[in-house]
């Protein structure tokens, strides 16, 4: 089974066939010591590892769980590796082609043909849109924020009535091109908000007092290169001076501490933090919007996967926000909350304790501009089908995701002024 693409973008592709990933794997190992860690961070250094989670070579420390996915002739060698020197690990996925090819046969339906219970390309996505604001024009705008490097138009959704005094909640997701899930919820999101206001208690008292910016694809170039050429794709699509490596991870590349982790510099690094802060288009876009509605913006809310977690500030330092009781207060209710319709575990912190220490993401950035409340959600899973959540997933993430938002959206409403 090849991937199958629609008409229009063969014709524009067809200079070069996917990426295939045949028989590679992606291991799990648990590092039980800082003597472990080094075996790993030296293996980085010879072989072609793509870390998942966390996400990059230089983060891994002692006592982490890492994740990651190496070509099938390099898994033999790291495999003896691990083994000589008595190293626990596990194979999550065996044959990452193989796993690819389930979720694009799961794909042959109606061309064209939008669904929630499904992942959507980009050109789905933008006719989504359209319709969102045709069948609820009191309640859904779109605002075009800016354009992508490869002149992709970036959307953001405005739900709520038009009225720019309220209290807003700015919600985005897609930031990493190959966490499909996210895109998904930010539909199901703005989906379930237009249908169910007026009916369901909550979401009409929300709407009724409050707007929400939804950004369905923050890194559109990203996302549709993710459909048509390689589906682990993270980064966006940038051409880098002096290298031949593409692309800047934008979630490394906002005004936040910018600076202060020297190993975001490479530009071949999957965690690149580009030439400057702002750098890219679409960031700038983002954080041009946010700073003209910062009086409004009491919230921002971005969406990853995976491994489940509710993370808020600060990603750059270990310190703690002044405000973190309250954040704390919210991430356990909100993952209370969550568990309730599924019991899907998730744990909670702040960014830099619960997963690591990393700089330029757009939380951190969010919150130093003053917007007190910013979470970032890890979706499903915990390592089962990491970035290919099977699309029966969808929907119960979706589910549970949406008890989590519209609580953080509830307390948002009553305790911020
Ligand atoms: C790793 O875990 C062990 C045992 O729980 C502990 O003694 C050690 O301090 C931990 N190391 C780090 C760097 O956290
Ligand atoms: C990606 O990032 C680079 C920074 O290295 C930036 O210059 C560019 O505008 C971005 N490209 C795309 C396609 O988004
Ligand atoms: C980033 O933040 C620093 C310090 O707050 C500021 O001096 C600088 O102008 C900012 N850069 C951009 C691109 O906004
Ligand atoms: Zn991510």
């Amino acid at each position: 089974m090849r991937f199958i693409l629609p008409v229009g973008l063969i014709a524009t592709t067809l200079a070069i066939a996917p990426v295939r990933f045949d028989r590679e794997k992606v291991l799990r190992v648990k590092l039980q010591d800082e003597k472990q860690a080094n075996i790993i961070k030296d293996l980085a250094q010879t072989n072609q590892l793509d870390f998942w989670y966390p996400d990059a070579a230089h983060h891994v420390a002692a006592n982490m769980t890492i994740d990651f996915r190496v070509s099938e002739k390099e898994s033999q060698s790291i495999q003896s590796s691990l083994d000589q020197n008595k190293m626990h690990y596990e194979i999550l996925i065996h044959d990452l082609q193989e796993e690819i090819e389930k979720q694009f046969d799961v794909k042959e339906d109606i061309p064209g043909r939008h669904s929630y219970a499904k992942y959507n390309n980009w050109d789905k996505i933008v006719a989504w849109t359209e319709k969102m604001v045709h069948k609820h024009p009191e309640m859904v705008s779109r605002i075009k924020i800016g354009t992508t490097v490869e002149d992709n138009p970036l959307y953001v959704l405005k739900i709520g009535k038009r009225d720019e005094r309220r209290k807003a909640i700015f919600m985005d997701c897609g930031i990493h091109a190959r966490e499909w899930i996210s895109p998904a919820f930010c539909q199901w999101f703005v989906y379930q908000a237009a249908k169910t206001y007026g009916k369901n208690k909550i979401m009409t008292k929300l709407l009724d007092r409050m707007n929400f910016y939804v950004l369905p694809v923050f890194n559109v170039d990203g996302y549709i290169w993710s459909w048509t050429q390689n589906r682990m794709w993270r980064k966006n699509r940038s051409k880098n001076q002096n290298s031949n490596c593409i692309g800047t991870d934008l979630n490394r590349n906002f005004n936040a501490s910018w600076n202060s982790f020297p190993n975001t510099k490479d530009p071949c690094a999957e965690t690149y933090r580009g030439p400057e802060p702002e750098s890219e288009k679409e960031t700038k876009a983002v954080t041009d919007f946010i700073r003209s509605h910062l009086k409004s913006i009491k919230a921002y809310i971005t969406f990853h996967s995976y491994s489940q977690m509710l993370l808020f500030p600060y990603g750059y330092t270990s310190k703690l926000p002044p405000n973190y009781k309250d954040l704390a207060k919210v991430a356990k209710i909100g993952t209370d909350v969550l568990s309730t319709r599924y019991e899907t575990r998730y744990i909670y912190g702040p960014i830099a304790s619960t997963i690591y220490p990393t700089s330029g993401s757009s939380l951190d950035w969010a919150y130093n501009l003053g917007i007190k409340h910013t979470f970032a959600f890890e979706l499903r899973d915990k390592g089962k089908f990491c970035f290919l959540l099977p699309e029966s997933q969808i929907k119960p993430t979706c589910k549970e995701t949406l008890l989590a938002v519209k609580f953080i959206a509830k307390y948002i409403l009553k305790h911020t002024s």
